[in-house]
């Protein structure tokens, strides 16, 4: 791989020993991947940040590099954290899990990362723009910004993240390149979509047929970017599905050689199906939407579907703080809080310990949090639309 002067100074350890690691690790990447060279990249995402996800070895690690003066060189922004920075104490989160959580926080910002804890950095400060070349990691983000924006991202490990955030680069290859971004499958869409759990089940219901395939849909009349982004989260989940092309709504669609792919038909039964294999538990004793994380639009919707009522059971919407903030100022927090729901923001139901809180079954609406909350957090799970999951909370 060819490597500037600057790049082999980096290597060599011109840099101090933080960017020779770094760099030997982007380098082993680029030799594994055969990639011709490295390309500057416009922001990274880093994964890794709940505590429960990276435990001691993750926090020694990043208090080591911290330590020895890592410093990000981009833009860069964090993955959901395993609790709320703000409010965790009222939420209930435990306070040993919450002192781990601070530490790790701490050495991020050491490093010069924006403290902004979410899986949709495109809508709290980080959007990058058609074909700009990324390292994101969280499966959702690279999903929606490789297919919605046309930006250009792997789906990075937490690690190689780090290292592109501290070198400023990445190595050339996978979806960074032309060649592959075009799509496998046609996937014909023929069902009525209209809640975001509906794009959650089609998600659910391709991704796992797909792996890390690229699909390109034809049929979805109607999408708005929640919806795409449901999509996008729920396939990345049951698949490994990083970008994906829709007829008449994703920027590279039209450019894309559909003739000859392998045809996958999707109707109301399929997505009927989908709906059932998620839903594993009958009564949820926790309501959460926001996978990922919330927009504005869906913190307006679900205040206006909740105001005036009583809700029964823990009722969160987990967002960005960005996104909670602007609620707050517009008084949906309050409108969300007077009917008995919080709007948690910097964590979400899969990375924060919700199984030592004392929940069992987690009413969700995310095809992505359906797929992982058995798994990763011991719930039974209830999938719903969201006019049903306020009616069971
Ligand atoms: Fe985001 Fe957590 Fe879902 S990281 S995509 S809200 S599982």
């Amino acid at each position: 791989m060819y490597l500037t002067k600057e790049q082999e100074n980096m290597l060599n350890g011109g840099h101090g020993e933080v960017v020779e690691r770094q760099m030997r690790l982007l380098v082993r990447l680029g030799e594994i991947y055969k990639a011709d060279k490295m390309i500057d990249v416009g922001s990274v995402q880093v994964a890794g940040v709940s505590y429960k996800s990276i435990g001691d070895p993750g926090l020694e690690f990043l208090e080591d590099i911290a330590h020895k003066g890592a410093k990000v060189k981009v833009l860069t922004f964090l993955n959901p954290a395993g609790m709320d920075m703000e409010n965790w104490r009222e939420i209930g989160f435990p306070e040993s899990f919450a002192t781990m959580q601070k530490k790790v926080m701490d050495a991020f910002e050491q490093m010069g990362i924006v403290m902004s804890a979410t899986c949709t950095p495109y809508l709290a400060g980080n959007l990058p723009r058609f074909r700009e070349h990324i390292a994101w990691s969280e499966s959702s983000a690279v999903s929606f910004s490789n297919s919605v924006i046309g930006a250009r991202t792997n789906r990075e490990g937490g690690p190689s993240a780090l290292a592109a955030a501290i070198c400023g680069f990445t190595p050339n290859y996978g979806l960074h390149l032309d060649e592959n971004r075009k799509p496998h499958m046609l996937v014909k869409v023929d069902a009525k979509l209209e809640y975001n759990s509906d794009f959650g089940a089609l998600g659910y219901h391709v991704g796992k047929i797909a792996g890390s395939k690229i699909p390109y849909f034809t049929g979805i009349k109607n999408a708005n970017t929640d919806n795409l982004k449901a999509l996008g989260a729920a396939m990345a989940a049951s698949g490994a599905v990083a970008l994906y092309h829709a007829e008449g709504l994703t920027p590279e669609a039209s450019t894309m050689e559909t003739k000859g792919l392998e045809i996958i038909e999707v109707g109301e039964k399929e997505l009927k199906e989908a709906y059932a294999k998620l839903n594993t538990g009958k009564d949820p004793d926790l309501v959460v939407v926001g996978c990922p994380h919330a927009s504005l639009r869906e913190i307006i919707t679900i205040a206006k579907k909740i105001d005036g009522k009583h809700l029964k059971k823990p009722f969160w919407i987990c967002t960005s703080r960005v996104m909670k903030d602007a609620a707050t100022r517009m008084g949906l927090t309050a409108t969300i809080e007077k009917a008995g729901g919080k709007i948690v923001a910097d964590t979400c139901m899969v990375v924060s310990p919700i199984e030592e809180m004392g929940f069992k079954t987690t009413g969700v609406d995310s095809g992505k949090a359906g797929n992982y909350l058995p798994g990763f957090c011991k719930q039974s799970v209830v999938f719903k639309n969201i006019d049903d999951l306020i009616k069971s909370g």
